[in-house]
């Protein structure tokens, strides 16, 4: 059967990592996490002294990482210039300037080429999970899928991934997920957005078997 690719797209904190692995993982799919690559882009700027908040200095350096991403859904890896960054990317300083160097045109530019020759490339076709896969990466995938969940749904499930999780935890992680969604929703080029011929699924009330079960129905049905 021809390779199959799937686009999930969505705000953070509706599940589309956990699901988008397991989707894959169960139908023998390759899986890229594109937060991931824009995460070791944003690490490998901060490590390099360069200002994240100057668009021109972010442009400049676009080019320069190495970013090589692993598909395997049972265990993706991410490196830069050879370095593991699985770990790094996931800091809150990470997160934190993630938004502002994903919104500089030339990183995504350069970002999406390599999603594209990764999806190309899967013996089996891949899940491809992001905010911009079904409209711009990948606007003629097999399936697209856009996640959301309430607000309340998506801090509580951020912040039961963090340690020693309180109700401060839980009120700042949902001021900066607000504040991160605001910012990649906005932005000029590939704002976090549905595709026309995306399927919506809210998933605040689904437990994620649930969801991971609605999407593979889903794909069965497209493929
Ligand atoms: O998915 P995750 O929360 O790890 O994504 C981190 C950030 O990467 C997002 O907040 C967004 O700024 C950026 N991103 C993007 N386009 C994608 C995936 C992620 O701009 N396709």
């Amino acid at each position: 059967p021809a390779a199959v690719i799937v686009a999930i797209d969505g705000p953070a904190g509706t599940g589309k990592s956990s699901t988008s692995k397991a989707v894959a993982a169960k139908l023998g799919l390759g899986y890229l996490d594109t937060g991931a690559q824009y995460r070791a882009i944003t690490w490998w700027m901060l490590s390099n002294g360069i200002d994240v908040q100057d668009a021109t200095a972010v442009a400049d350096a676009a080019a320069k990482p190495h970013i090589v991403s692993g598909t395997d859904p049972a265990a993706p890896t991410i490196s830069v210039d050879g370095l593991d960054a699985a770990g790094p990317i996931r800091t809150q300083e990470v997160t934190a300037a993630v938004s502002a160097v994903s919104a500089v045109p030339e990183v995504r530019a350069r970002i999406t080429e390599l999603q594209r020759t990764i999806a190309a490339e899967a013996p089996h076709g891949i899940v491809v999970e992001g905010r911009d896969i079904g409209i711009t990466v990948l606007p003629d995938a097999d399936l697209k899928v856009f996640l959301t969940a309430s607000p309340e749904a998506r801090a509580a499930r951020r912040a039961g991934e963090l340690k020693g999780k309180d109700a401060t935890d839980l009120a700042a992680t949902r001021e900066a997920l607000i504040k991160r969604d605001a910012a990649d929703s906005s932005r000029k080029t590939s704002p976090l957005a549905k595709a026309d011929d995306a399927v919506e699924v809210d998933t605040t009330e689904l437990t994620l078997e649930q969801v991971i079960e609605c999407v593979v129905t889903l794909i069965e049905g497209a493929s």
